[in-house]
């Protein structure tokens, strides 16, 4: 299959590396929004025109399916996303996330997410509407994502952001907290340390095993690739690549 994926820049990586070890014979392309990311502090509008953009981006490549890495495009976006792929399947993680609270059992979810995400309000609903008796206090953490793209690994950098942030979560005793910003699983242990009694759930590994049932399997000896492209600075999602799963830069065209 041919799988198009994009993000406002390099944190969607994290969404395609859970794709890559999951199902690494599809053909995955990549478009990362460098030159305008991050999404998560612009207008509404903005997100739209700029997810939009995005999708056209994509679409000369005869995609099988999209997922929509960015979690502030999706929770935003998401009419606009359904108008431009009335013919092409797409795949958020905003449903994936709530079926993971389901199958985990939790009652008390937090979420982590850019300022646009929370204020969206649409992981809270649906995570309400799969399990209604949970619930969500959700956070937004919009120090994290600059910090990350920066590539700082000193987790020193990163505590007075944690400590604001994650502070609430600890003494509201949240069972699980999701990752719901695409940047966030590069500071899943920092963030772990914070909170030992929660399961941190990675939507994108739950939608990437979830559709690893519902896909065709390949045929054997099918391998994959992975092409990566930008508004902005390829080399930096190149870089971020590498990082975040070097066993398959391989891959990468
Ligand atoms: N990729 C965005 C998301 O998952 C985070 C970064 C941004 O603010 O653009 O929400």
């Amino acid at each position: 299959m041919r799988i198009g994926m994009y993000d406002s820049g390099v944190g969607g990586l994290t969404v395609l590396a859970a794709f890559v070890r999951q199902m690494p014979y599809h053909d995955y392309i990549y478009f990362g929004d460098t030159r305008n990311a991050p999404y998560g502090d612009r207008s509404p509008e903005e997100i739209r025109q700029l997810s939009a953009a995005a999708i056209r981006r994509l679409e000369p490549h005869r995609l099988d399916a999209l997922v929509v890495a960015c979690n502030t495009s999706a929770s935003v976006a998401v009419d606009t996303i359904g108008r431009l792929c009335s013919n092409l399947p797409f795949f958020t993680l905003v449903s994936a996330s709530a079926r993971a609270v389901r199958e985990i059992g939790a009652t008390r979810i937090g979420l982590l997410a850019t300022r646009r995400t929370v204020e969206a309000g649409v992981f809270e609903r649906e995570i309400r509407s799969a399990c209604p008796q949970a619930d969500v206090l959700a956070i937004p953490a919009p120090a994290l994502v600059p910090l990350i793209e920066r590539g700082y690994r000193d987790r020193r950098i990163y505590e007075p952001a944690l400590n604001e942030y994650l502070v609430p979560l600890k003494t509201w005793g949240a069972d699980a907290v999701i990752l719901g910003c695409t940047h966030y699983p590069l500071i899943r242990d920092y963030i772990q340390e914070w909170l030992p009694e929660s399961v941190l759930i990675d939507p994108a590994d739950w939608l990437a095993r979830d559709l690893r049932k519902r896909w065709p399997e390949p045929p054997p000896g099918k391998t994959g690739s992975i092409s990566l492209s930008a508004s902005g600075d390829r080399e930096v999602l190149c870089s971020f690549w590498k990082m975040v799963e070097p066993k398959s830069i391989d891959l990468v065209f």
